[in-house]
Parts: C-alpha cells; sequence; structure tokens
C-alpha cells in the first residue's frame, strides 16, 4: 500500500512540473504565471479540485509516442470563488506550447459538460499555440467539439475567457463565442492568421501586437471585453466579475451585504446637468454616485465611449447599467455603440441581472460612414434585445431622448418597467433647433422669428411633462433621490414574471 502511495505521489508531482523547470523559467521569463499558479490566484484557496491529471494523448506520429506529459498541457477542474462554485481550465504553454490535442479537447469538454448539468460558470484561461500540429484533422476535429460545447452553453451558463498568451488561427473562435473576454496587456494577442501571412496575402507589415494584441481588442475590433496589465490583477478583476452574476440562468445574481443606504441622497445630482443643453457632463458620474459604494465594473470601457456598460450593485442586488455619454460624440447611438449596448443587455436578460439604463441620447449619429456601415441594421440589435428582454428595467431620462433613440433606450413602449425622468429631460422627436428649422424652414433668415418658436418650442415639448400626461414616464423625480427611487423600484420587481411567446429562437437582426 506505502509504495503505491508512493506512486501516486511521484506521479502527481511529475504532472504538476509541467513541462519542466526550464520551461517553467522561460514562462515566468516573459512576464507570465505558469497555469497551476493562474488557477491558484483565480480560486479559493485549497478549493481547486483536479480532474484528468493523468490524461495523456494517444498519438504516435513524430516521435509523439515517447513524449508524453500527463494532463497533455492543460489542467481542469472545479473550485470557489468566494465560496461559489466554478469550472475553470488553464492552458499549460510549458507543454507542448499549450497546443489543442483530442486529449487536451476531451478535458475542456467534459468539464463543461459538468458545469452545465450543476449548472456553474467555466473559466477559461487561454494560453496556446493552437491545434497540436503532430495530431492534424484530429486536432481541428477536437477544436470543433469544443466550439459545440460553447455554443450549447451559451445562454445555460456564464462563460468567461480570459486570454493570457498567444491565442491564433481558428483557436479564437471558442473564447469568441463565451460571454465575455479579457486579455492581458503586451503578453496575450490574438487573431486569425498571423503577421507573417498577412504580410504574404496582403502586403501589410504589422506587429504581433498591432494584429491582435490588448490595445488593438479593447479599442479597434471590440473583440475583447477588458485588458489589464499583467496576470495577477487579471485574475484579481476576474474574481471581482465573478461576482456580479449568477451562476446559471436558473439563478438569480448573489446578493451581497451593503454598507450603503438604499435612500441615501445625493445632493449634487441636482444640479449636474447643464443649464446648456449642448455642454456635455460626465454620465460615469452621474452612475458612480447612484450604484452602491461606487463599485462599477465596467465592460468594453475603451471602447464606442458614447455609451458605457457594466456592472454595479443597488443595495447589494446586482444590475447591468447601460449609459449614454454625453462627453462622446453627444451621446448618439451609432453602430459600434449599438452593438456594444445590445450584447451587455442580452447577456444580462439570459443571466437574470436587472438593466437600469440612464438616457440622454439626441439620436442617431447621421452620415453617410453610418448609413453606409448599416446604422439600420446594427441599431436595430440594440431595438430588438431591449424589446425581447423580459427581465427588470428600469430607466431614468436625465437630460436628452430624442426621436428613435427614445424608443430604443429601453423606453416604456419596450416593456419598460420603471420609467422615470429627471425635471431636466427633454423627450421629442428632436432639439429645439432642428425641429424650428424644419416647421419654419421659410422664416430660416427671420432670426427674431425663429429664436422665438425655438423658444416656444422647447417650452411646449423639451420637457418630461408631456410624456408624463401620456403616461410614457411614470414619474418626474428629483435626482438627489434616484438612488432611493430605484432600489424601491428594484424591490417592487423582484419576482418580476413576463415570459416571451414559444418559439425555436429569435432571429436578432445580426
Ligand atoms: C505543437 C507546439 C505548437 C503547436 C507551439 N508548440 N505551438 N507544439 N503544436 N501548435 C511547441 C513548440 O514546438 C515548443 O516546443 C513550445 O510549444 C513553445 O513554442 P515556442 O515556439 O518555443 O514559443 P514562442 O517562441 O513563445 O512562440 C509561441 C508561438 C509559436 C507563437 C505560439 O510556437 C507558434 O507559432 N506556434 C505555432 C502556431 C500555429 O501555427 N498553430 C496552429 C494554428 S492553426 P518545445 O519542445 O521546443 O518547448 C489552428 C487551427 C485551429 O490552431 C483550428 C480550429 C478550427
Amino acid at each position: 500500500m506505502k509504495d503505491i502511495i508512493k506512486l501516486l505521489e511521484e506521479k502527481r508531482k511529475k504532472a504538476q512540473q509541467g513541462g519542466g523547470q526550464k520551461r517553467i523559467d522561460a514562462q515566468h521569463g516573459k512576464g507570465k504565471l505558469t497555469a497551476r499558479e493562474r488557477i491558484d490566484l483565480l480560486l479559493d484557496k485549497d478549493s481547486f479540485e483536479e480532474w484528468d491529471m493523468f490524461v495523456e494523448h494517444r498519438s504516435t506520429d513524430f516521435g509523439m509516442s515517447k513524449n508524453k506529459v500527463p494532463g497533455d498541457g492543460v489542467v481542469t477542474g472545479h473550485g470557489t470563488i468566494n465560496g461559489r462554485q466554478v469550472f475553470v481550465f488553464s492552458q499549460d504553454f510549458t507543454v507542448f506550447g499549450g497546443s489543442l490535442s483530442e486529449a487536451h479537447a476531451n478535458k475542456i469538454v467534459k468539464i463543461m459538460k459538468k458545469a452545465m448539468q450543476v449548472g456553474a460558470p467555466v473559466i477559461g484561461l487561454n494560453d496556446s499555440g493552437g491545434a497540436r500540429i503532430q495530431e492534424g484533422v484530429d486536432s481541428l476535429a477536437a477544436y470543433a467539439k469544443v466550439f459545440e460545447q460553447n455554443v450549447l452553453a451559451s445562454g445555460v451558463i456564464p462563460q468567461i475567457s480570459v486570454i493570457m498568451g498567444p491565442c491564433a488561427g481558428g483557436a479564437v473562435y471558442s473564447p469568441a463565442m463565451t460571454d465575455f473576454i479579457f486579455m492581458v496587456n503586451k503578453t496575450s494577442y490574438m487573431f486569425v492568421t498571423g503577421p507573417d501571412v498577412v504580410k504574404t496575402v496582403t502586403h501589410e507589415s504589422v506587429t504581433h501586437e498591432e494584429l491582435g494584441g490588448a490595445s488593438t481588442h479593447t479599442t479597434k475590433s471590440s473583440v475583447a471585453d477588458g485588458s489589464f496589465k499583467n496576470d495577477i490583477v487579471a485574475l484579481k478583476e476576474i474574481r471581482r466579475l465573478f461576482d456580479f452574476i449568477p451562476l446559471s440562468f436558473r439563478e438569480k445574481p448573489p446578493i451581497s451585504k451593503t454598507s450603503d443606504r438604499p435612500n441615501r441622497s445625493e445632493k449634487s445630482l441636482n444640479t449636474i446637468v447643464p443649464k446648456n443643453p449642448n455642454k456635455p457632463y460626465d454620465m460615469k458620474e452621474v452612475i458612480n454616485k447612484i450604484v452602491d459604494n461606487e463599485d462599477f465594473f465596467e465592460i468594453q470601457e475603451n471602447y464606442a465611449k458614447n455609451i458605457i456598460t457594466g456592472f454595479a450593485r443597488m443595495d447589494g442586488y446586482p444590475v447591468g447599467i447601460v449609459a449614454n455619454q454625453p462627453l462622446v460624440l453627444a451621446g448618439c447611438l451609432d453602430i459600434d455603440s449599438s452593438r456594444k449596448a445590445a450584447r451587455f443587455v442580452r447577456f444580462c436578460d439570459c443571466f437574470n441581472i436587472p438593466i437600469i439604463t440612464f438616457v440622454d441620447v439626441p439620436g442617431f449619429l447621421p452620415g453617410t460612414k453610418q448609413e453606409y456601415g448599416g446604422i439600420i441594421k446594427h441599431g436595430s440589435k440594440l431595438l430588438f434585445a431591449y424589446t425581447e428582454a423580459t427581465v427588470p428595467k428600469i430607466t431614468i431620462i436625465t437630460r436628452k431622448a430624442y426621436g428613435g433613440a427614445y424608443d430604443v433606450m429601453s423606453s416604456k413602449h419596450l416593456r419598460g418597467d420603471v420609467n422615470y425622468a429627471w425635471p431636466t429631460a427633454e423627450i421629442a422627436v428632436m432639439g429645439p433647433k432642428g425641429a424650428v428649422e424644419i416647421i419654419f424652414r421659410d422664416d430660416l433668415k427671420d432670426k427674431k422669428k425663429i429664436s422665438e418658436r425655438t423658444d416656444e418650442y422647447r417650452e411646449k415639448f423639451a420637457n418630461p411633462f408631456i410624456a408624463g400626461s401620456r403616461g410614457f414616464i411614470d414619474d418626474v423625480i428629483r435626482p438627489a433621490g434616484t438612488r432611493a427611487r430605484i432600489c424601491k423600484a428594484l424591490k417592487m420587481l423582484k419576482n418580476k414574471f413576463l415570459k416571451n411567446p414559444p418559439k425555436k429562437h429569435n432571429n436578432i437582426p445580426l
């Protein structure tokens, strides 16, 4: 018996060494942690239960029968984050460059299937040279098995990808089908074809970082939802994000204790909207002053900054926030912001997270760039996402809510549950100046008349009371009391039940 235990310990030790000390040192030399070090930081202390530590590949070509490492380049299992169940896979770059073999993929698929059965999220820590070259088409088939599970798990359990090294070729498509992708600055990259192929095919010279680094994917492509300065910060922030989301679609989000009073009044909000309607103000300040303890986890912070998306809590209850940002493009909706917010709204709706929308939107951004780019189709994504969402939806109009954008931004007409407006709200088909220039086109030269008509229009329409008189907004509220009113509304909506008509699935305009 003693010998068997000794053998077990030896085998464990070998597996834990991965590709050996030299390769571990090389990994550290690049500023990266190893697969196991990452799991230790991600999960609660001593909570990790490893599976399939002794799995090996079964390929024989290119001398592979003599080249086996227990675990085969990926560490898999389950554990907890602040006491809540999670499944995790962490690719080990020290073993065959973390490349994906049939055995490696089977390990990932195994935990994904179990995660779906028990209702727990999957976090993937990606650091891989892609398909295991020695296995040829078997490794492509294996990738497809992972893709299949990503799709089946979508909407059942949250899936989070952290890119912590290379991620190239078709391998990028597994993370792409998960709910969130985060990257690590300077040490991770994602692309379908690398710089060499790009050079050959398009004659463009581009570095790995320019083509698929964190900065590219968080600011230009929007493939990634955020990036962090190193592995340690990334894993710490993933723990923070995890605390906002439920374990599966069958659960509600986790309630936390908070020291922030639900009825806290915030007087500075009474004067935050400038008198001049063309002057911007920072909607992030509004959000931070309203949510619990200014704790806001922003998603896609550096992309389409004219809309803000992220998670926060109200009286300890997680919520998704969507807000127009008057500081950027005057808060207009355009292609990028519509896509960004639509995806976020759909995540919240999948996982029972109430949505709070702050509105200050002068309309859709005009111009050929937008029309040729398909703003009609992309804008409708957000319209579609808000309409189909059955989670509690609370809307606060702080200033402008013009035209189609008024309808889109979680209006009463799209099944908004509680719609409030600040006294500074202007709910109309368009701004006073634009409206008067159209209605009184023939009098444009008569400055005095135009000015009078603009004042008249502003007084008549650029306020919240017409919408209030129709019941399109439920109340005009004092800005200082917004937090209290949202907390009360959330409490009232706690057991909201709304179901969409039965169907196979909808056909969102992609
Ligand atoms: C097998 C691989 C590997 C792979 C790396 N290694 N990638 N082994 N299959 N795909 C091994 C290397 O042989 C090396 O082994 C070790 O991992 C570390 O690799 P290095 O090259 O020394 O590391 P580095 O210089 O950091 O470069 C990392 C890299 C590079 C950029 C990822 O290794 C690389 O370009 N690899 C090939 C990438 C690739 O073309 N993959 C296929 C993509 S197509 P030793 O023993 O020396 O430590 C794809 C299709 C998926 O993935 C399709 C899904 C539908």
